[in-house]
Parts: structure tokens; sequence; C-alpha cells
């Protein structure tokens, strides 16, 4: 299921870095039959952030098991040498950190010469000014509100500023890219993130802590 365009209602991605990893088809199924549109798959080495998940197999062995779009997010320090597997993998996004790549540019057009989308994400202390140069290429901007590396934190509520300015700009300068919020999205804290004017939520911890997920999706969704 592809992404909506922009005003058509929030997508939502639930993060599998906080379901059972003895479980993880479970996990899919219960993605796709919340109504969620999207798998986001936390990728992470241990170096660019202090905790290690899945690599490109693990996508690839669940492709078949899901309906939902894989979107991929790269907390790595060497998304380059990850990017071609999780695109064979069958990812439709995949996000990565400018943190992590000085040759961003670089990094964000071999993800579209693969016919995937890519997105640029950035962590609660990078400023919007810091990837201004990216955006015109970007299909996707993730903006993290919480430190990167786990699931289960609180929201930094500063960082939603980011969202607002980000949509500003792509008003003003007619861009295309999706606007994404992720880390400590819940019941409580999904109409903030909203109404800064995120295209796309990302929950984990909500998600699968939650005995009705489809109902939690419809509360994410403000419906
Ligand atoms: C954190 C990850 C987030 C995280 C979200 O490094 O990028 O996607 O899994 O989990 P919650 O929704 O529990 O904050
Ligand atoms: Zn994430």
């Amino acid at each position: 299921m592809g992404e909506r365009s922009f005003g058509a209602g929030v997508i939502i991605a639930p993060s599998i870095l906080s379901a059972d990893f003895a479980s993880l088809e479970t996990a899919a199924g219960e993605i796709d039959a919340s109504g969620a549109e999207w798998l986001h798959f936390d990728v992470m080495d241990g170096c660019f952030v202090p905790n290690l998940t899945f690599g490109p197999k693990t996508a690839a062995d669940l492709r078949p098991r899901s309906r939902a779009l894989f979107d991929v997010h790269l907390m790595v320090a060497r998304p380059d040498v990850l990017i071609r597997g999780f695109a064979e993998a069958g990812a439709g996004f995949i996000t990565f950190h400018p943190e992590a790549e000085v040759h961003s540019h670089r990094t964000l057009m071999s993800i579209k010469e693969l016919g995937k989308k890519a997105g640029i994400s950035i962590v609660p202390s990078t400023p919007v000014g810091a990837i201004e140069e990216l955006l015109p290429f970007a299909d996707l901007v993730l903006v993290m509100t919480v430190n990167p590396g786990f699931g289960g934190q609180k929201l930094i509520p500063r960082c939603l500023e980011k969202v607002k300015t980000l949509v500003q700009i792509r008003e003003k300068q007619r861009y295309g890219f999706l606007v994404s919020v992720d880390g400590g999205i819940n019941e409580e804290t999904a109409a903030g993130a909203r109404e800064a004017g995120a295209d796309v939520l990302v929950a984990g911890s909500a998600f699968f802590n939650a005995a009705d997920k489809a109902a939690l999706v419809r509360t994410l969704r403000g419906n």
C-alpha cells in the first residue's frame, strides 16, 4: 500500500522494534489486521545508536508475510552498505541519517536509482537547516521526537516545531516530501503531531502494548 496525497489523513506505521522478535510474522499480521498502512523497520547497528536489531534478510523473510509498505529506518553508521540489501528485500521507503553520512546527497540519489522512495531522518539535536540542501530530492523527512535507539521513550515536544518548519518550506518551495514523526507517539501525543502537520506517524510501544490495535490506529489517525 503506497503513501497518500497530503492532507488525506495520516499514515500509521507501527514499528516492529517493540514487537516480540521471536514472533515477527505474528507482528506483521497484527499490523495488517489493524488497518495500519506501513510497517516501520528500525535498523540499528550498535554504532550509530547504542542498540542492535536486524538486517535485510529479516525484511526479505517478512516481505511475503505482510501487505504493508516497508518503511526502513536506517540508524546505522554506514547506510550505503545496506541500501541495496533492503531495496532487494522489498522496502518501499529507505530512510537514513545525514548525521551518519557526509555525502548524503549521493546516498539519497543511490536509493532513488534503485527505484525506492528516499528518506532522510534527523535526530533531536539536528536543526532543519542542516538538511535544507537535501529537501528538493527527498521523498520523506523523518523527524525523530526521541533520541534514537530504543522504543518506549517520551516524545520531546520541541521537536514538533521542526515538523511545522518542514511543512512551511515544502509549501513555499513546492517540494514533494512526506513528513513522518517517530518516537513517543501514542493516544496522548498523536494529535499534537497531526496538528504540527505530520503525514506519517510511527508508533512502536503504543501499538504493540495496545489490546485493541485497530482502535489504537483509529485514535492515532484522529478518527
Ligand atoms: C527509535 C526508533 C523509533 C521507535 C519508536 O530509535 O526509531 O521508531 O521504535 O518507538 P516508540 O513509538 O515506542 O517511541
Ligand atoms: Zn524509527
